[in-house]
């Protein structure tokens, strides 16, 4: 007999659960047999007592079986998937899921929407006329099957155990908890099927989590979860104290999307951040050493593979390919502003959640989950922290549909974007990364 009581109680004394006394909790809470003011205790008690990595794992499974558990077994040992913790300028999906498919990986992946200062895999893609990301199941599978890659919204019954919570997490300052974080986002990854699993855990001012320290310990906790629900995984701690690369905003970021991977940049931080990633990838899913990884995926950039990949992604979930065959002609907002130096001197450090405050405003984010966005909003980079310029330079351009965004847009970007004597120091593209046992060395 569930002691609802008692389970609220052991975690509020720092007692360790069991993994039956959370799937039965999770599993009655899902059922409405738990009321939330129970559930907003528990999660209470979670946040301040924390939670051994037997318990987060215990709760990301109890949250993933709480519905449709996808079964990718028929696609082969080589399925993957990533997840990146959000950021400012983040179209790293876009990139890699391409780069992993031209190098013979199965990429079934669900993304999410943008909220916040943060944007959405789903948004980008979505800036693409016609393309669809509301598959059904029976779609999502045919995607993948015939084409080996699929980039799709998440079903409406994965994971409802973490909808629920959620919500309930948002309204009780209970959002920011480590074990909690872990086991939401795991218990979609593992709900979603692949067997390796990719993380991209952001540190920095545009990160959800600001400081390296809880970085490092969040990507554990999702490591650990992964191990012990017997998927490959590994993270990658990255850097957003930047904003990555030079666009944000939806269409924008499609249209950087597309330069990437026809070669451009092949030096800068978007690009390198993907090698990594889908080099990761390849390295966990064929079980061969990093390095050679690496090179496997810089061939299938390089060799214009993975931007047939991109198209072969684009064509089978509806997308109008003369948009990316001609990105000039993807929607970008008609009303702009630019900002230039005021002086000579280095472009200084700009707190990266304020960068994605302004494209929100501009329109290209929202505040309240799905509501609409103007896809052709947001801003383009000219110069970045650490870079010189003359005084009138071009630093960057807002974008927006109209006058009256645009005004927000430069409201808010008032004394951002400074120049200073002192050449900030560039952050590492990469802090750390963490396996089960921590074969690669970065180093
Ligand atoms: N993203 C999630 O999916 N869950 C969290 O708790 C935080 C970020």
């Amino acid at each position: 007999m569930l002691d609802v009581y008692d389970i609220i109680a052991k975690k509020r004394d720092g007692l360790t659960l069991c993994a039956e006394e959370i799937e039965s909790f999770v599993n009655a809470f899902v059922r409405g047999e738990v009321p939330e003011y129970q559930m907003s205790a528990f999660l209470m008690a979670v946040y301040f007592s924390g939670m051994r990595d037997t318990e987060t794992h215990a709760l990301a499974n109890a949250m993933a079986h709480s519905g449709d558990m996808l079964d990718l077994s028929e696609l082969g040992e080589l399925t993957v998937d990533k997840h990146s913790t959000g950021g400012v300028g983040d179209k790293t999906t876009l990139i890699v899921a391409p780069i992993c498919r031209a190098a013979g990986l199965t990429v079934a992946k669900m993304s999410g929407r943008g909220l916040g200062h943060t944007g959405g895999t789903i948004d980008k893609l979505e800036s693409i006329p016609g393309f669809k990301t509301n598959l059904s199941r029976s779609e999502f599978y045919d995607c993948v099957r015939k084409n080996g890659i699929v980039v799709a919204g998440q079903s409406a019954n994965l994971a409802p155990a973490d909808k629920k919570m959620y919500a309930l997490r948002d309204a009780t300052a209970t959002v920011e908890s480590i074990p909690l974080i872990a086991a939401s986002i795991m218990s979609k990854k593992l709900a979603a099927g692949a067997r390796s699993i990719v993380l991209d855990v952001k540190t920095g001012s545009g990160a959800l989590m600001k400081s390296n320290v809880d970085a490092r310990a969040l990507a554990h906790q999702m490591v650990d979860i992964a191990h012990r629900a017997n998927r490959r995984c590994m993270a990658l701690v990255t850097d957003m104290s930047r904003p990555l690369g030079n666009h944000v905003g939806n269409s924008l970021e499609v249209l950087e999307t597309i330069s990437v991977l026809q070669g451009a940049d092949a030096d800068g931080d978007l690009a390198k951040l993907c090698v990594q990633l889908a080099g990761a990838m390849i390295h966990l899913a064929k079980g061969i050493p990093m390095e050679e990884a690496l090179g496997v995926a810089t061939d299938a950039l390089e060799s214009g593979k993975a931007y047939e990949a991109f198209r072969l992604l684009v064509a089978s979930q509806g997308g109008d390919l003369h948009y990316v065959d001609d990105p000039e002609q993807l929607e970008v907002g008609g009303a702009t502003h630019r900002i230039l130096a005021d002086r000579a001197g280095f472009v200084e450090d700009v707190n990266t959640e304020s960068i994605g405050r302004v494209a929100r405003v501009l329109g290209a984010g929202r505040i309240i989950p799905n509501a609409a966005i103007d896809y052709g909003a947001g801003i383009v980079f000219h110069k970045k922290s650490g870079d010189y310029v003359q005084k009138g330079d071009l630093i960057a351009v807002l974008y927006a549909k109209d006058e009256e965004h645009l005004s927000l847009g430069i409201k808010q970007s008032r004394d951002l974007f400074t120049v200073g004597d002192v050449c900030p120091p560039a952050p590492p593209l990469i802090h750390d990364c963490i396996t089960a046992d921590d074969l690669y060395d970065w180093d």
